[in-house]
């Protein structure tokens, strides 16, 4: 019924029509839209006793995004999970298929990189995993990351009408701030060249405002009220449509246009920190930096910057 409601959106339909369509009694309809609406699906009673979707609806489901997919994807939708990238593994394990999805409405312990947390509360962001069977080497699969964040600002300018900038390797800012964060990570045996599954975990904050104190200089959102099944539906479209030439670096070209770090002088973070002025991003998404003279090619895995 969901589907039916999400392809006529706006649209009212009649009991009748929707019991007749599904092949069941008028009360079990009325029944099923009780249960929708108790999940939180706007759903409006009409005049003539149909019902409607409201085009205010927003609450996340695997026939929300499917509507709006350009191939096919298992979409696994959870209302609240520790973490997506965590389940996503453990699906993984389980024999997931290529190109599955796992997607939360909120986070209880959302993971960012270097151990640190990321904020996921309910009805502000997106949040999702895209578990991938790579067929190519660890080497190869680094790039996933930088490409992931080209993925984001393309879904983010079809959907939202911004344009985003990449601080490398994977954070999406706008307006000075980060408001997606993408974190990837494998599965595999060991001596194995290439994993068994990549999972790329990303959040996106949609409209998130009351970010936790430690967090208020350095993480905003988008700020615009929009679709985020199509949102999350965008983002695997762009993924898919760039994945094919990961291994050529197709993307690189515009990684490095959106890349803001390029031309500024930075801080490399690494054991011993030093300042450097970034140069270029090579093909395999690696950060090319100038210090005393010297090129450094910063990998992807090691080091993060700060501009100065
Ligand atoms: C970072 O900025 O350090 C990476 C953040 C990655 C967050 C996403 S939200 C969906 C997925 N599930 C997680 O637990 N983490 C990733």
């Amino acid at each position: 019924m969901l589907k039916i409601f999400e392809e006529n959106r706006g649209v009212e339909l009649s009991g009748e029509t929707l019991g007749k369509t599904l092949g069941v009694s008028r009360t079990a309809v009325w029944k099923t839209v009780g249960k929708l609406r108790s999940e939180g699906h706007e759903i409006l009673s009409c005049t003539k006793g149909g019902y409607t979707l409201s085009e205010q609806s927003d609450i996340i489901s695997a026939v929300g995004i499917q509507m709006y997919l350009r191939s096919s994807h298992e979409i696994t939708v959870f209302d609240e999970i520790d973490s997506t990238n965590s389940r996503a593994k453990l699906m993984a394990i389980d024999g997931a298929a290529d190109g599955s999805v796992v997607v939360a409405e909120c986070q209880s312990g959302g993971r960012g990189r270097r151990g640190r947390s990321f904020f996921s509360p309910r009805g502000a962001g997106v949040y999702f995993s895209i578990i991938i069977r790579p067929n190519i080497s660890y080497l190869q699969c680094q790039k996933v990351v930088p490409l992931s964040a080209v993925a984001v600002t393309q879904a983010i300018h079809d959907v939202c009408g911004l344009d985003t900038q990449i601080k490398w390797v994977n954070d999406v800012y706008f307006n000075g701030k980060k408001v997606v964060g993408i974190g990837t990570e494998s599965i595999g045996q060991l001596g194995e060249d290439k994993p068994e599954a990549l999972i790329v975990g990303i959040g996106i904050n949609v409209t998130t405002d009351n970010f936790p104190e430690e967090l208020h200089d350095k993480a905003g959102s988008l700020g615009v009220k929009v679709n985020r099944n199509r949102l999350i539906a965008e983002c695997i479209n762009c993924f898919d449509r760039l994945y094919p030439g990961v291994s050529e670096s197709l993307f690189i070209p515009e990684y490095r246009q959106k890349c803001f770090v390029l031309g500024k002088k930075v801080n490399v973070l690494c054991e011993k920190p030093y300042e450097a002025l970034a140069l270029d991003v090579d093909e395999n998404g690696a950060l090319i930096v100038e210090t005393e003279g010297k090129l450094v090619t910063l990998n992807t895995e090691e080091v993060s910057v700060r501009i100065i």
